[in-house]
């Protein structure tokens, strides 16, 4: 056995895989990157998570997670996959030192890549059949008690909610079997201006409306009180879910990220801009919701049923209707490529399965795990092990645990295993930026601050020092 043992192995591994993909061009890295942070996570839960933890107090805590935890992380996950030019599995087995067993990171990030689609995918599923039902135009109905029978009548009809869950899927991997070029890429180019386009069409129009001061009280007055232990773990699992980290995904990006690339400055570009999506589908969804004498519900309600609803008593509502849904759709779509591509490279790479067949395998295992989520409110809705559905599980669980896990274990590896040295060159690129003094400064907050934080607010979240 060679003397370099188990990693050039791994590195000639990854190269056998036939030629890697990459992002062509430095538009191409930020359209990518941000559609994967851009979600049903700005559209589905920040903007009514935030009106009901208390608002500016859920946000102001949200973005200290973004900026402590998030970006960091962020950035040290880019700067892991760009080293190795790897699936995360083979990147961690490659920048470990000899034996030491953090590749177990990456089998972790693609259970939680599966575990977050199961969901996912069918919240897009309602998303895909709202496009189409708002096209056709029998989804507008100015009486939520109506807008809330049509949607039961999707979601609890299990043939209707698996057949747009396999539309979803089938669509995301035919996209990722043109590759990540020519997939992946050129999918996300075209769609993101598309997206920032409709959103500020929608929240100007909206933010015009006379409930718009009222929402942006609902959305930014600090209410204190509101925040517990619990709130706050809420919004560091949502810092996780929308900048995509703490499971692979981002290292798998960063893999294919232009040598080129500014790291650290095309992080905070995604996440100021993530953040811009997120606010601005505050402002978009709202003012309406207010205007109209609607009350703002949580979670899906309040894009499935009240949505419809207030869209219908404005002018050109179906149109506006049809517009909402059409870019939650595109913003789902970004953040499905960039889960669905963590395990199709690791089974393509690490299996030696063919790019197509690591996507059909991908898509068979979720037609399984899916079909649990997507039948948790019609076949499988009194299925309810520990009072929560298999869907709310898989949501919980992703979120609250394994992606702040997924965190600790990132921060430490890069904070004590990797070496400051290697993680600077890549924040720096060898040297070529000034980025060394920043290097310094993730690198000790990677090493001390970030994984304590987390561990404290997910103990204190889940409880422990409550003895709830
Ligand atoms: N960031 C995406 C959103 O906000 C969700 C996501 C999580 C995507 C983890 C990839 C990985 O919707």
């Amino acid at each position: 056995m060679s003397k370099s043992g188990p990693s050039s192995t791994d590195a000639s591994r990854a190269h056998a895989a036939t030629s890697r993909g990459a992002f062509s061009s430095s538009l191409g890295v930020l359209a990518a990157t941000l559609g994967s942070a851009v979600g049903l996570g700005n559209i589905w839960k920040f903007p009514s998570l935030t009106g009901a933890n208390g608002g500016a107090g859920f946000l102001l805590i949200y973005l200290l997670s973004t900026l402590f935890i998030g970006l960091p992380l962020m950035v040290a996950e880019i700067a892991i996959g760009r080293q190795a030019r790897a699936n995360p599995i083979s990147a961690l087995r490659q920048l470990q030192p000899r034996g030491a067993p953090w590749w177990l990171i990456g089998v972790a990030g693609m259970a939680a890549a599966f575990l977050i689609m199961a969901f996912y995918s069918e919240v897009v599923a309602w998303v895909f059949a709202y496009v189409a039902k708002a096209l056709s135009g029998n989804l507008l109905s100015s009486d939520p008690v109506q807008t809330q029978a049509s949607f039961d009548a999707l979601v609890r009809d299990p043939v209707q909610a698996l057949l747009w869950q396999w539309v979803v899927l089938a669509f995301i991997g035919g996209i990722l079997l043109l590759g990540v070029t020519r997939g992946i890429e050129a999918a996300t180019k075209r769609l993101m201006p598309l997206l920032f386009l409709l959103l500020v069409l929608l929240g100007g129009y909206s933010l015009t409306l006379p409930g718009a001061g009222q929402a942006l009280t609902f959305l930014f007055a600090p209410e204190w009180h509101k925040i517990t232990p619990a709130v706050v773990l809420t919004a560091m699992g949502l810092a996780f879910f929308k900048l995509s980290i703490g499971m692979g995904t981002m290292m798998t990006y960063g893999s294919y990220f232009t040598a080129e690339q500014n790291i650290p400055a095309t992080a905070t570009r995604v996440m100021l801009a993530d953040l811009s999506v997120s606010l601005l589908a505050g402002m978009a969804i709202f003012p309406a919701v207010f205007s109209f004498g609607f009350q703002p519900s949580a979670g899906p309600s309040l894009v499935f049923i009240t949505i419809p609803a207030v869209f219908a008593q404005m002018p050109g509502g179906s149109v506006l209707l049809a517009a909402f849904f059409l870019l939650t759709a595109i913003a789902a779509t970004g953040a499905m490529l960039s889960l669905m591509e963590v395990p199709v490279v690791i089974l393509h790479e690490r299996w030696g399965l063919s790019r197509p067949r690591a996507t059909l395998l991908t898509l068979l295992i979720l037609g399984l795990l899916g079909a649990g989520c997507a039948l948790s409110q019609s076949t499988l809705a009194t299925f309810q092990p520990g009072g929560r559905t298999l869907f709310d599980w898989a949501d919980y669980l992703s979120s609250n645990l394994l992606l702040p896990a997924g965190g600790i274990a990132i921060a430490l590896f890069v904070g004590w295993a990797w070496g400051e040295r290697a993680f600077a060159a890549q924040l720096s690129n060898h040297g070529q930026l000034g980025n060394q003094g920043l290097a310094r400064v993730v690198s000790l907050l990677l090493r001390w601050v970030t994984p304590v934080l987390i561990l404290l607010v997910m103990l204190a979240g889940l409880g422990v020092f409550s003895g709830a």
